[in-house]
């Protein structure tokens, strides 16, 4: 393998040779070593907007692949979008898949006829994004999520929400709905549950979840709080329910940041969000006190996936005009997933 300052220098290089003809996008979980080659850093949805104004030819997306899709979807046909890593994928995203949504929809039209509106969130595949964006449904993100709710719900009576249970229950209850008006829809059983009494839901939530944030539990709170008194806690709303009302304040990664920026020298925070963002907070923040909510690192594999090497070879590919690892979206499917997504960009 090549040395640290051999792959900065080369990776480097790469760059200064594809000058205007490249752009480096990162998400704040990647590595800190592979972001500090992104021209852009971003939430999922900052990293969207960015990658639907760019004119560049080839844009190299170091986040997971779904994000690289949406970038696709979003760019013209002639802009290349390449993965370093074809690997990068994103369990939650994982979880639902094209045909189990499928079932699922004639199931619920056949319960609750024309009530409700299919809502995604951006962590899903693009065919999932075509399947809401043909049935008047919309993308959101963890940004977004209650603003896209809110228009949802001025639509239809229901919403089907993927393929975040945490996500969807989180929104639904900042918006004041009972746990017992969401019901939670199992692709494995093929069926709904009322896990909280059954009523005329409002929102119907798809079984899926981040393996990562699912590690953050109440207990956490209860624990950083006991050994840190005055610690504040600050969470991804894809933390399961239980720990987010436990929390002080719930927001996706650039909330995260933002927060944390604004808060005066001194503050303690305990972060339950992927640990390559933590970890940097905490080390451009040395005049606070910033943990992670849970003290068993919580990484998220397949975004650390996305290393130098990786990056190092996606880029020297491009270099010699041969590009690897282009993530291309079929064009129907593109054409929906776009409506849907345009839907929530339209929403600003
Ligand atoms: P953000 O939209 O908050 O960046 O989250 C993306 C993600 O994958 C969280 O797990
Ligand atoms: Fe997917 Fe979770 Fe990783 Fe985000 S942190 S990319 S939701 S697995």
């Amino acid at each position: 393998g090549l040395s640290s300052e051999e792959l900065d220098r080369r990776i480097a290089a790469a760059k200064e040779r594809l000058g205007r003809d490249l752009v480096i996008l990162g998400h704040h979980y990647q590595r800190d070593d592979v972001i500090a080659f992104a021209d852009h850093r971003g939430d999922s949805l900052k990293l969207a907007r960015i990658a639907a104004e760019l004119d560049a030819r080839y844009i190299v997306f170091c986040g997971v692949h779904f994000m690289a899709e949406t970038a696709d979807i979003l760019t013209a046909d002639e802009q290349i979008v390449v993965l370093p890593d074809l690997n990068a994928g994103c369990s939650m995203a994982d979880m639902a898949a094209i045909e189990d949504v499928e079932v699922c929809w004639d199931l619920l039209t056949e319960q609750f006829g024309d009530t409700i509106i299919p809502v995604t969130y951006v962590n899903s595949t693009a065919a999932i994004k075509a399947f809401v964006g043909q049935r008047g449904g919309l993308v959101c993100t963890s940004s977004n999520a209650e603003k896209v709710f809110a228009y949802a719900w001025a639509q239809k009576k229901r919403i089907l929400f993927l393929p975040d249970e945490h996500l969807g229950r989180n929104t639904g209850a900042a918006f004041g709905l009972s746990l017992s008006e969401m019901a939670v829809y199992d692709p494995q059983e093929m069926a709904l549950a009322y896990p909280h009494g059954e009523g005329d839901p409002r929102l119907i939530l798809w079984k899926g979840h981040c393996s990562v944030h699912q590690r953050f539990e109440p207990h956490h709170v209860h624990e950083v709080r006991r050994r840190y008194p005055g610690i504040r806690v600050l969470v991804h709303p894809e933390c399961r329910y239980e720990t987010v009302q436990l929390a002080d304040a719930c927001g996706s990664t650039e909330f995260i940041i933002r927060t944390v920026k604004q808060a005066p020298p001194g503050t303690k925070w305990a972060i339950g969000t992927e640990h390559n963002l933590v970890n940097r907070l905490a080390q451009e923040h040395p005049e606070q006190f910033i943990l992670s909510l849970n003290e068993r690192i919580c990484p998220c594999l397949t975004m650390n996936r996305i290393d130098r090497p990786h990056l190092l070879w996606a880029l020297e590919n491009l270099v010699a005009g041969t590009p690897h690892n282009v993530i291309r979206v079929e064009p129907e499917v593109a054409r929906w997933a776009r409506v849907a997504i345009d839907r929530m960009l339209a929403l600003a």
